[in-house]
């Protein structure tokens, strides 16, 4: 029980549907109820979503679907009011939501660089700035960014997305710092490739698969459960004196 009493707001949620692919976000869900946390799941894709809050549910946890679009502020502010109205605190906030667009810089029009930074970068400052009053109420709380690899080391085949995804991980420092002194932490995790409803496509083509595959020292695809354990633990009381910092989980991608 390692979030024992502890709530949990995750955005980018909806894919957690037991036997189907899972997202970070969705495996994150499971394993925080497992470990006693109460979970909010938030997100776009209503149908998906509510049909993960039912299947927790129907495991006994005790989860809630709020909807929300992290680039509106206004909903931001509802739904942590919501969760506060519906489980009276909010200890964690995980800001996972995301989507990925594969463009060069030249490729990328103005509008996949304005969707990318904000549902990345804006997203990340909203929940963020949203969350820290009701963290400091509490005498503290874990923020944790997904970021990705992409927001340390450049590639051929993209450009907004790194631009955004390197916003998060130097938002949270600034987050960090800034939010010491109130006991708040966060910090950024940098996933490598992994499979998720977000690389679903990729994971069809053989070709490009085998492309990717071979750029990891481990020769696979991360699963959702990996990145979901460094969450996990980034969220528990285990990392109480880490803030800050970047947790990569690439299979050895970006040590090369
Ligand atoms: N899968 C990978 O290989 C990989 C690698 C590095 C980083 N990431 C990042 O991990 C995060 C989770 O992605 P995933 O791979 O688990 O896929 P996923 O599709 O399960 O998760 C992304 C979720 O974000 C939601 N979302 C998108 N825009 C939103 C918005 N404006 N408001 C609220 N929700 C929104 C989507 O509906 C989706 O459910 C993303 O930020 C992604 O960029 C993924």
């Amino acid at each position: 029980m390692r979030l024992k009493g502890k709530v949990a707001l995750i955005t980018g949620a909806a894919a957690g549907i037991k036997g189907e692919v899972m997202g970070f976000g969705g495996a994150s869900a499971w394993m925080f109820a497992r470990e006693g946390a109460k979970v909010v799941l938030c997100d776009i894709k209503e149908d998906l979503a509510r049909r993960s809050e039912t299947q927790l549910r129907e495991h006994g946890y005790d989860a809630l679907f709020i909807p929300l679009d992290v680039r509106d502020e206004e909903q931001w502010k509802r739904a942590i009011a919501q969760t506060v109205k519906t489980y009276g605190k909010l200890n964690v906030l995980v800001n996972n939501a995301g989507q990925g667009y594969m463009n060069t810089v030249e490729q990328a029009t103005l509008d996949i660089w304005n969707h990318e930074m904000d549902v990345h970068a804006k997203g990340t400052f909203l929940g963020t700035k949203h969350a820290i009053p009701e963290m400091r109420k509490v005498g503290g709380g874990s923020i944790v960014n997904i970021s990705s690899i992409y927001g340390l080391v450049g590639s051929q085949t993209s450009a907004a997305y790194h631009a955004a995804k390197g916003a998060i991980r130097i938002f949270t420092k600034a987050t960090a710092i800034q939010y010491a002194k109130d006991n708040i932490r966060a910090n950024s995790i940098h996933p490598g490739f992994c499979i998720t409803p977000m690389t679903h496509r990729l994971q069809e083509d053989p070709d490009k698969l085998a492309l990717y595959t071979a750029k990891v020292p481990m020769a696979r695809w991360g699963k959702p459960e990996e990145v979901a354990d460094g969450i996990l633990f980034l969220a528990s009381d285990e990392s109480s004196y880490i803030t800050g910092s970047e947790l990569v989980i690439d299979g050895g991608m970006t040590a090369q």
